[in-house]
């Protein structure tokens, strides 16, 4: 492992040992425009695919969904043995396996699985041509990848108020308080993934961006929106300085019945190999 991904990993370790359910808790239950969770999406795309693997399965929430399918054998692997721990209290994971691994190096032999899934994961994961080598070892030929990944901002609302107050709080801070950059950025558009996913043996990505509405009271959005990576290092001064701009910026948004209008959006990624 490079130095450079040693302390990415060592980042998002300390930052999960704080926060294990961050991002279930924050968009477990956004929206997307047909009523369904971005997780519930993602679920939807492995079809009856039998043997599932999640990369970087964070608390389980995926997984649990994925377990209504009868019949399934799951797995999940993340960096974070806290995450793991809440995903192995799910009664509905009783029978999956679970394992603190990194999905550069799977612990699984070849040909175990007919899909591969990851929720806003794989874009943060370093020396990702190990990471889509690893998936393509381990997935038999026909198998589905299919992942969820980070986009940005809808425009005009809370999501892109707060992005823009983040980035000047972060210039502000120190370097101390700012986070390693992460993961890989041809990860977060179809053109890198295709460049990515093509020489491992796969087909062309077949793409799609969906808006996640987080829409909802001002401190349900705050709650959502600073469990962002970024926040972890910040100081508490810098972190109360930016909630109290959020809390008077975001009045302009909000509706006359208290709602604050929130959405971000998603790429919804998926190939198979041939
Ligand atoms: C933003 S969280 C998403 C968790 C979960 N998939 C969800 O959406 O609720 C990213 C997760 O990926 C895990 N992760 C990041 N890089 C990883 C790697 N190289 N190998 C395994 N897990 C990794 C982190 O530990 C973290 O739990």
């Amino acid at each position: 492992m490079t130095t450079t991904t040693a302390s990415q990993e060592a980042f998002l370790q300390a930052f999960h040992a704080e926060h294990p359910a961050v991002t279930t808790e924050a968009l477990g239950s956004g929206r997307a425009p047909d009523g369904r969770s971005s997780y519930e999406i993602l679920c939807d795309r492995v079809g009856d695919s039998r043997r599932v693997l999640d990369l970087g399965c964070g608390d389980g929430l995926l997984l649990e969904l994925l377990a209504r399918g009868d019949g399934r054998q799951l797995a999940g692997v993340d960096l974070s043995e806290r995450c793991l721990a809440l995903a192995r209290q799910r009664p509905a994971l009783a029978g999956a396996r679970l394992e603190a691994a990194r999905a550069q190096a799977l612990p699984f032999s070849d040909d175990s699985f007919d899909a591969c899934v990851s929720h806003m994961a794989l874009m943060l994961m370093g020396e990702i041509e190990q990471v889509v080598a690893e998936i393509a070892r381990v997935l038999s030929p026909g198998g589905t990848l299919a992942c969820v990944l980070g986009g940005g901002a809808v425009g005009g609302e809370a999501y892109e108020l707060f992005i823009g107050l983040l980035r000047g709080t972060i210039r502000a801070a120190p370097a101390s308080q700012r986070i390693p950059s992460l993961g890989d950025s041809r990860t977060r558009s179809r053109e890198g993934l295709d460049e990515l996913l093509g020489p491992a043996g796969f087909t062309a990505v077949d793409w799609e961006t969906v808006p996640i509405d987080l829409s909802g009271p001002v401190d349900q959005v705050w709650a959502a929106l600073s469990g962002v990576y970024d926040i972890g290092p910040l100081d508490g001064a810098a972190v109360e300085r930016l909630r109290t701009a959020f809390f008077a910026e975001v009045r302009d948004l909000t509706t006359p019945e208290g709602l604050v209008p929130c959405a971000f959006t998603v790429h919804l990624a998926t190939a198979r190999l041939r």
